[in-house]
């Protein structure tokens, strides 16, 4: 498993992380024995860098990883999120309650302070206001939080953190179903010293291929009650394209693939491909899938000609399916 620095922490994190939501149920039940079997090969294959949040599982994938980093001799870098929790979300936000839940957080971890604390995807309103990022700089001048970054939906929202002078990471949708950022952003990041920490990696699962039309999904799955955008924003399961469309894109994709290439490492593959990224979080729901994407780190980088291959595809078949904005 190779490294990156992720951005102002300079902490060395591993190319390919953990995405820690399913930890919280999710995308369906995972049972204890499951997740356990999770962070175990993750950890077997190199990983040491897990992303989470108070609310994935109402604090069961923090609590989950607070267990089972006490059997840990060498400590893993964790991230959690904050912001999102009903106390909070959509204008419940002061400086005591965010403290509180950055607390609880580190609580659940089982740390004296959090390693990366990122803000959870907040109404724009209140990000641009600039009141949590200043609060996040107190936080760490008190030894609550080591780090803040942010996770963010829109690529102006991601442009406005990257000014903040002391924020460190990053976290954005990012995929071959999803490249403005290539231009946009990722140049910007780099000159500012910001990590580059990749979610949906693979489009909530449409990129691995494996889908097909018939698939179905768990009531408690995110995949199945906001496939339409019903429960939170809607460029986020499956990347914001409708699942038959999406469906359709892979098919087409696959179609266009040299023979000796599959859909998941090429995914994968292309986001590493960008210098900026820092850490890709694969989510998994068993740990066969963890061993898997780990081993996107060991993969050649793609060539000039699929590099162009999939900017083309993006822009003439992708880009305008994607609900939400970008
Ligand atoms: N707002 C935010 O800040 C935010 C939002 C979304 C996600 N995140 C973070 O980003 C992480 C990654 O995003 P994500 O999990 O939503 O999407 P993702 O990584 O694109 O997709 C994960 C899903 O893809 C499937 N999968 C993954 N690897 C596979 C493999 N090798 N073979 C077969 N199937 C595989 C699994 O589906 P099945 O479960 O169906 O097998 C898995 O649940 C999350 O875990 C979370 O930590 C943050």
């Amino acid at each position: 498993m190779k490294t990156r620095v992720l951005g102002k922490t300079g902490f060395e994190v591993s190319e390919i992380g953990l995405g820690c939501w399913q930890l919280g149920n999710d995308f369906g039940p995972v049972e204890d024995q499951e997740a356990a079997a999770i962070l175990q090969s993750a950890v077997d294959e190199g990983i040491h860098f897990f992303d989470t949040a108070d609310v994935y599982g109402g604090g069961l994938s923090e609590q989950r990883i607070g267990q089972w980093r006490k059997t840990l001799s060498n400590q893993p870098i964790i991230a959690t999120k904050v912001g999102r929790n009903s106390e909070l979300y959509p204008n419940g936000y002061s400086k005591a309650k965010v403290k509180e839940s950055l607390q609880a957080s580190a609580k659940r971890l089982g740390v004296e302070a959090v390693d990366l604390a990122q803000l959870h995807c907040v109404p724009r309103d209140i990000l641009f206001s600039g009141d949590l990022l200043a609060w996040m700089e107190d936080f760490k001048q008190e030894g609550i939080i080591k780090h803040f970054g942010a996770s963010v939906e829109m690529l102006d929202e991601a442009k406005f953190c990257c000014e903040h002078p002391q924020i460190a990471s990053l976290q954005i949708l990012f995929n071959v179903f999803r490249q403005d950022a290539v231009d946009s952003l990722l140049p910007l990041a780099s000159k500012n010293d910001v990590g580059i920490i990749v979610r949906l990696p693979l489009a909530s699962g449409l990129l691995t291929g494996k889908m097909g039309l018939n698939h179905t999904f768990s009531e408690h799955d995110h995949r199945s009650y906001n496939k339409d955008g019903a429960a939170f924003h809607v460029g986020e399961t499956f990347n914001g394209i409708p699942f038959e469309k999406g469906i359709a894109l892979v098919e087409a994709l696959k179609e266009k693939l040299p023979e000796e290439h599959n859909i998941l490492d090429v995914s994968l593959r292309w986001i590493l491909d960008q210098p900026q990224v820092s850490s890709i979080i694969a989510g998994a729901s068993r740990s066969s899938q963890v061993v898997r994407n780990a081993a996107a780190s060991n993969l050649p980088p793609l060539s000039k000609e699929l590099h162009s291959l999939l900017a083309d595809f993006y822009r003439m078949e992708v880009r305008d399916e994607i609900r939400g904005g970008i």
